[in-house]
C-alpha cells in the first residue's frame, strides 16, 4: 500500500477494530501503536495473519514506538479510559485530556501532515483538545461520533420497519452525549422521511434509544462498544483515502456555522482527500435549533473545564 493509517490505542477494542477494518478493506498499511507495546505487536500480527484470508496485502505492524507511525496519512486516536457501567462520557474528561496531551505531541512530531480522527470520549471536547494541541487547521481534525450515532439510529429504524439498513439514512447532530439531536425530519427510508412512516411514539422511542445507545451497550458488556464505533471510523477513513466527497456527520470545529463559534459539535460534513472539505448547512426548525444549541452548550461546559 502507499497509504498509511496509524491507530493510537490500537491494542484496545475500538482501535483493534479500526485496524482490522482498514486492513480487511485494503485501504492502507496499518500501524498499531499502544503503550501496551507487546499487545500492540500481537494484535497487529493477528490481523496480518488474517490478511491472506481477507485477500488483503496491507502491511500491519504494532509497537509502542511512535517512530513507527512516521508519515501517516491518517492517525486515529482511540487512547483513553473507556466507560464503565454508571459512568457518563463526561466522567472521563480530565484523565483522557492528559492522555490527549501526550498522544497529540507524538502524533504531530512524527506525522505533521496527517489527518487526525479523535475517537476518545468525551468526544467533542477531546477533539477540540487535539485541534488546539496540534495547532492543525480545522480541516485535519475530524471527530468520530455522528456516523456511530446515525448507524445506531439506522439499525433501530430498520428493525422497526423490517426493511434493509441500506435503504435508511439517519441524521444525528450535536455533541456525542445525552443531548445529541436525532433529526427525524431528515431521516429517511428510500428517500421517505420517517415522519411519514412511523408514529410519533415510535420515533421518540428510537430517538431516545439512539441518544442512550452507548450506555445500553456499556451496561450489557461492562465496557464501551467497539464494533459499531470501529466500523464508523473505517467509513470515515475510506471517505478520506478514496477522496469520496462523502457526506457524513462528524464532530468538527465550527466557526459560525449553525450559529456556533469555536466549538466542536457534530454536523454534516463532506469528507475527501483534504479531510473536512465542507460543512453542509441545513435549516433547522426553532425546536431543532434549540436542541442543537443546548447540545453545543454542554460541549462548551466541558471544553471550559479543560481550558481548550
Ligand atoms: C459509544 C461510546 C464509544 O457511544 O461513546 O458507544
Amino acid at each position: 500500500m502507499n497509504r498509511k493509517v496509524t491507530v493510537v490505542g490500537g491494542a484496545g477494542n475500538v482501535g483493534a477494530t479500526v485496524a482490522r477494518g482498514v486492513a480487511e478493506k485494503q485501504l492502507a498499511d496499518v500501524v498499531v501503536i499502544d503503550i501496551a507495546d507487546k499487545k500492540a505487536a500481537g494484535v497487529a500480527l493477528d490481523i496480518l495473519e488474517a490478511c491472506p484470508v481477507y485477500g488483503s496485502d496491507a502491511r500491519v505492524m504494532g509497537s509502542g514506538d511512535y517512530a513507527d507511525s512516521a508519515n501517516s496519512d491518517i492517525v486515529v486516536v482511540t487512547s483513553g479510559v473507556p466507560r464503565k457501567p454508571g459512568m457518563s462520557r463526561d466522567d472521563l474528561l480530565n484523565v483522557n485530556y492528559k492522555i490527549m496531551q501526550q498522544v497529540t505531541e507524538q502524533v504531530v512530531k512524527y506525522s505533521p501532515n496527517c489527518i487526525i480522527i479523535p475517537v476518545s470520549n468525551p468526544l467533542d471536547a477531546m477533539a477540540q483538545a487535539v485541534l488546539k494541541l496540534s495547532k492543525f487547521p480545522r480541516e485535519r481534525v475530524i471527530g468520530m461520533a455522528g456516523v456511530l450515532d446515525s448507524a445506531r439510529m439506522r439499525s433501530f429504524i430498520a428493525k422497526e420497519l423490517n426493511v434493509s439498513v441500506e435503504n435508511i439514512h439517519a441524521f444525528v447532530l450535536g455533541g456525542h452525549g445525552d443531548t445529541m439531536v436525532p433529526l427525524p425530519r431528515y431521516s429517511t427510508v428510500a428517500g421517505i422521511p420517517i415522519t411519514d412512516l412511523l408514529s410519533k411514539e415510535a420515533i421518540d422511542r428510537i430517538s431516545a434509544r439512539t441518544a442512550k445507545g452507548g450506555l445500553e451497550i456499556t451496561e450489557l458488556v461492562g465496557t464501551s462498544a467497539w464494533y459499531a464505533p470501529g466500523a464508523s471510523v473505517v467509513e470515515m477513513i475510506e471517505a478520506i483515502l478514496l477522496d469520496k466527497k462523502k457526506i457524513l456527520p462528524c464532530s468538527v470545529y465550527l466557526q459560525g456555522e449553525y450559529g456556533v463559534q469555536n466549538l466542536f459539535v457534530g454536523v454534516p460534513c463532506k469528507l475527501g482527500a483534504r479531510g473536512l472539505e465542507q460543512i453542509i448547512q441545513i435549516t433547522l426548525t426553532p425546536e431543532e435549533d434549540a436542541a442543537f444549541k443546548k447540545s453545543a452548550a454542554s460541549v462548551k461546559e466541558l471544553v471550559d473545564v479543560i481550558g481548550v
